[in-house]
Parts: C-alpha cells; structure tokens; sequence
C-alpha cells in the first residue's frame, strides 16, 4: 500500500491549482470515480489480512472523503468564481442615460404569450387568469383527480406546509384549474385562454421547476370535437407561420378530458435541427379532450346541455420549436447575451400583426 499520507497531500494540491470545472470533473472521476485511483485502492483491500484491513480501511475511507470535500469546495469557489466575472463582465449601469441604440429587448417568453394570445383573440377567445399559489381542490380533486389518484404523483408538486385547518396550499401544476374557477365564476359561454406560469419540482435541459403554459376552454351548447381540431390546426399554422401544417391526434388520458387526446406536430430532424412543417416526423405539441362530464358537474353545470373542449399546451416548448432555441434552461439565466442573440426588439411589429389582413382569406 501507498503512502497514504503523501498521496494525500498530492492530490489535494493538484485539486486546489485546478482553474476549471471541466477540469475539475475529470480530476473527480480519476481520483475517487468508479474505476478511479482511490477505488482500485480500495480493491486492494480484498487481498490483504483481517489486521491490514482494519489499519488501511478506514484511512483508504478518510482519504476519499477529504478527496470529495476538496472537490467540493473547489467547485464552489470556481462556481463563485466564474458567477463574480460575469457579474462584472455584464454589468449594466442603470443610472446611465440610454445609449444610443435600442438596448432592451422582449424575452421570447413574453413574445410568445402575446402571440398565442393575438391569435385567440381573432378566433373569439378572451385571457384569463387564476392565482399560482392554488389549492388542491382547483389544481386536482376538481378536475377529477381525487386524493388518492395515480395522476397526482405525476405532477410532482411542490406543497406549502399544512395550514390550520389542515389544508396544505401548493403551487399550480398546470393551467387546468383556471378552467374551474372560470366555470365557478358565472354562466356559460366559455371561450377562454389561460398563459401562465407552472411549478413541478423536475429540472433537466427539457424540464425547469418553473415553466410556461397556456390553456384553452371552450363550453358551449353543441361543441364537439370538429370545433376543436379546427382551433387546434388554425392556431398551428398560424403559429409556426405554416399554411398547410401537417397535425395529427393520438388518443391519450387526462382525467379532466374524456376523450383525451395528444396532438402531435409534423416534422424533421436536420442535422441536429427541428423543421416544423417538413418531414415526416411527429413532435408532441400538447394536451387536449372533450372536458369530462364529471367535471362539468363539479362546477354544477348539466352535461346533457352544454359540453366543451379543452387543451393546455407548453408556452416554452412551442417558443423552443418557433425559434430553434435548444436548451429550456437558458430561458431563465438571464445571460444577457442569450437574451441579446434570442430576444425580440421591443419597437417591432409582431410578424402575426402583419399578416391580420390575410386572416379572412385562409
Ligand atoms: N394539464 C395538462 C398537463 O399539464 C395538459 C392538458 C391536457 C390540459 C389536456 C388540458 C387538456 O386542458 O384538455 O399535463
């Protein structure tokens, strides 16, 4: 066996010169990784007598754990590091008088909220909206998801700690209980869209703790599932700016819907692009049905006389698509120049208001 000690204090030197997390990811793997140094040490533990185990073990253990604590605090300072340059490197003085040049922009977030928006509101729909910090019976039991219902585990929510009577609050998962309180707040006609934002505790390069989705209802006397398809399709080709989009309707379950559907978007992947429009393959695009009978009793309105359809779709995946932007996470960095290189200026015509005049003759 090595000498411990002197090991010790080569690696935790060669730890601290480390000037770069890739770097520092790499020393990780080699020292105290699966197949790492310290591990194939480690191995060495097997042969050895019942006496050298219990000298060498726990030494071979403190070793390893100073080793990943060194790392840690590494990574931090380097993470600290890297935050203050860009802290200084992007710093804006805001008591400057304005340079000269438009230097703001909209975040293609707020641009796709007033788009999809714009494009409701020509086809007779109005925005509404409901709170973040909801309550379990809008958010789930409502739209037909009770307590114990497999659908809720799904949703990873994040709760609020119980109040006094017990009930615990929590942060909306999705758009869907704007349906409710809309229902609740006086007679149909409903035709209504619901942007907002949405919590799930996930987080990956497609997933972030909060996101963006919009919702659609629509109750009636007489709605059916034609109504619905032909909202879907115009949104779409007005949307992605596509005449003829190819979109297609997969049956899928929500329980708020019944019958559900998932709407798929046609197109093609380009040497590592997505070109909606083209191709022939299918992208998810969102969530859709005919609003489920229970539901509609929920908020005592009779079935028998009015129906309704219903979607909810994600704001951030439709503006990811539009835009070719290929990490969900660098919507909320605030790098300005990200938002520099993605953003929209804030003194331009919408592309959709400019073509308001073609409306009528698609
Ligand atoms: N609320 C669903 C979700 O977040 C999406 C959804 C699906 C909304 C179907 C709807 C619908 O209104 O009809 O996953």
């Amino acid at each position: 066996m090595e000498d411990l000690k002197k090991l010790e204090t080569e690696i935790i030197a060669t730890i601290a010169a480390m000037d770069n997390l890739t770097g520092l990811e790499k020393l990780r793997v080699w020292e105290v990784g699966k197949k790492g140094r310290v591990s194939l040490l480690m191995r060495e533990l097997g042969k050895m007598t019942p006496e050298e185990k219990k000298q060498f073990g726990p030494k071979l253990n403190g070793l390893k754990n100073k080793i990943i604590q060194a790392i840690t605090d590494q990574q931090a300072a380097l993470e600290l590091q890297e935050l203050n340059h860009r802290l200084q490197s992007e710093r804006v003085d805001i008591t400057l008088p304005s340079p000269s040049g438009n230097q703001g922009s909209i975040h293609p977030i707020t641009q796709v909220m007033d788009e999809v928006a714009e494009i409701f509101t020509e086809l007779g729909f109005s925005v509404a909206e409901g709170p973040e910090i909801e309550e379990d019976f809008y958010n789930f039991t409502a739209l037909n998801i009770p307590p114990e219902h497999p659908a809720r585990q799904m949703h990873d929510t994040f709760y609020f700690p119980e109040d006094s009577d017990g009930n615990r609050k929590l942060l909306r998962t999705h758009t869907s209980p704007v349906q409710i309180r809309t229902m609740m707040s006086g007679p149909p006609p409903y035709r209504i869209i619901v942007p907002g934002r949405t919590y799930r505790c996930d987080s990956d390069a497609t997933h972030t703790p909060m996101f963006h989705q919009v919702e659609a209802l629509v109750i009636d006397k007489d709605i059916h599932m034609g109504h619905l398809k032909w909202c879907i399709e115009e949104f779409c080709a007005k949307f992605f700016e596509i005449d003829d989009v190819k979109i297609r309707f997969r049956p899928s379950y929500f329980p708020f819907t019944e019958p559900s559907a998932e709407v798929d978007i046609g197109c093609a992947f380009k040497d590592g692009e997505i070109l909606i429009g083209e191709g022939d393959d299918w992208l998810e695009i969102m969530g859709c049905g005919m609003v489920n009978p229970r539901v509609l009793e929920n908020v005592n309105l009779n079935p028998d006389e009015y129906q309704g359809f219903a979607f909810g779709m994600g704001l951030d995946r439709i503006a990811m698509l539009k835009w070719g932007i290929p990490d969900l996470r660098d919507f909320f960095t605030a790098d300005l120049r990200w938002l520099k290189h993605y953003g929209f200026a804030s003194l331009d015509i919408p592309s959709l208001s400019t073509q308001r005049h073609n409306w009528e003759e698609r």
